[in-house]
């Protein structure tokens, strides 16, 4: 891997950012650009050596597929071979938006693309300068996350210039990205839709759409021999350099796609609650006294309503636990702050609540590589 490419960054409002991206994207080059989940890494989807290069500066495991960002709902017809009513319902309903849909390829598609497999992800991103920059370059856009393969997914152009300077062309900065993390990853090529990846776009509101929907029943299950539909699902993606603990109340299990509970404090507020909070605060406090003690540096994920429950010297707080947009939001940039103090080890509470929760919950469970202590 040539490390010494001269990255040219840009703020996507700078006169000519958007076409200079569009050219170099012509030309088969990497172009970072932000989105509203995550920064991407795009790439002429259809063009295989520029898909190959996408995974030389990630380091990333060629089995592991990209997803085809568009700008117009008919490129979707370009690129799948079939493209069932309910898909059609669900582009309607949600793009442009968080939702990526897995259908059938057409021959177009090389397989460096789609990691070996027949069928193509698919999904049109809502923010403005993405859409700009995939019309003006006329092509389709393959585009993982703009990370280092194994570090959290970019929420700003830092983290992107952090991982990927020197590595790829050209970094369009469109500063903190509104939601943090990755789209809801759906599968159409059966008869139920599956969801593969959790994200902004719940069961709830897809089911809304098309009725019944599945989940991929490695998300589901604890036992963790279930290979995951998505390939990428299977990677320990998104842990930080030290060791990531969850430490959770047993009583305050998932609440999944609770909407309701979303905006509501009165969980929150009840003497029973309050209890439960400490108790985690305690484990967490004995944690990091113990791992002090030893010489460790240690670190603490909470939210801002518990921060000052903590005895610790980096307390990070990941939003109000009572919305999990917030959350969502800070979880990535969080994650990357534990390996700046150079943190031994971390300590997380569970942010298991409100609609967010599930997606959350997801990605945390991964960056802890499932370590979880119920109190
Ligand atoms: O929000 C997002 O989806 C961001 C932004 C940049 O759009 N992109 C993103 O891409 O998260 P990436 O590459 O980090 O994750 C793509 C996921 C991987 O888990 C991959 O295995 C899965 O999508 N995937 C892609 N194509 C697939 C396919 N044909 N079948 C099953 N899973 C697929
Ligand atoms: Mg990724």
């Amino acid at each position: 891997m040539n490390e010494n490419i001269n990255t040219i960054i840009m703020n996507c409002d700078e006169k000519g950012a958007i076409s200079k991206a569009a050219v170099t994207l012509r030309k088969g080059g990497l172009v970072a650009f932000p989105t509203e989940t995550v920064y991407g890494l795009g790439a002429d989807a259809l063009n295989p050596e520029a898909s190959t290069k996408i995974y030389a500066a990630k380091g990333r495991p060629s089995d592991n597929p990209l997803i085809v960002h568009i700008a117009d709902t008919y490129a979707v017809f370009k690129l799948a071979s079939h493209v069932p009513k309910k898909a059609v319902m669900l582009m309607e309903a949600f793009w442009p938006g968080p939702l990526t849909i897995i259908l059938p390829k057409k021959d177009i598609v090389p397989r460096e693309t789609t990691g070996g497999l027949d069928t193509v992800a698919i999904r049109m991103p809502s923010h403005p300068a993405a859409l700009d920059m995939i019309r003006q370059s006329q092509l389709y856009i393959a585009a993982p996350s703009a990370n280092i393969s194994g570090r959290p997914s970019p929420t700003t152009a830092d983290h992107v210039i952090n991982d990927m300077k020197g590595r790829i062309d050209m970094i369009l900065d469109g500063g903190a990205v509104g939601i943090g993390i990755e789209s809801t990853i759906v599968d159409m090529t059966g008869d139920v839709p599956m969801i593969l990846r959790p994200g902004f776009i719940t069961k709830a509101m897809l089911e809304n759409i098309v009725g019944a929907v599945t989940v991929d029943k490695s998300l589901t299950d604890s036992i963790s021999d279930i290979k995951p539909k998505a390939p990428g699902m299977k990677y320990t993606h998104y842990a930080p350099k030290g060791e990531l603990t969850i430490v959770e109340a047993a009583e305050e299990t998932d609440t999944p796609d609770n909407s309701a509970s979303e905006h509501s404090h009165q969980n929150h507020g009840s003497a029973h609650s309050y209890i439960t909070r400490l108790s985690v605060a305690k484990k967490i406090n004995a944690l990091i006294a113990e791992k002090k003690q030893q010489g460790f540096k240690t670190a603490v994920i909470a939210s801002a309503e518990n921060a000052h429950l903590y005895n610790c010297e980096n307390i990070l707080i990941a939003g109000e636990a009572a919305s999990g947009e917030t959350i969502a939001a800070k979880l990535y940039g969080i994650l990357r702050e534990c390996d700046d103090i150079g943190a031994d080890y971390i300590y997380s509470e569970a942010f298991n609540r409100g609609k967010l929760g599930n997606a959350i919950m997801n990605r945390l469970l991964k960056a802890a590589g499932q370590r979880v202590i119920k109190v």
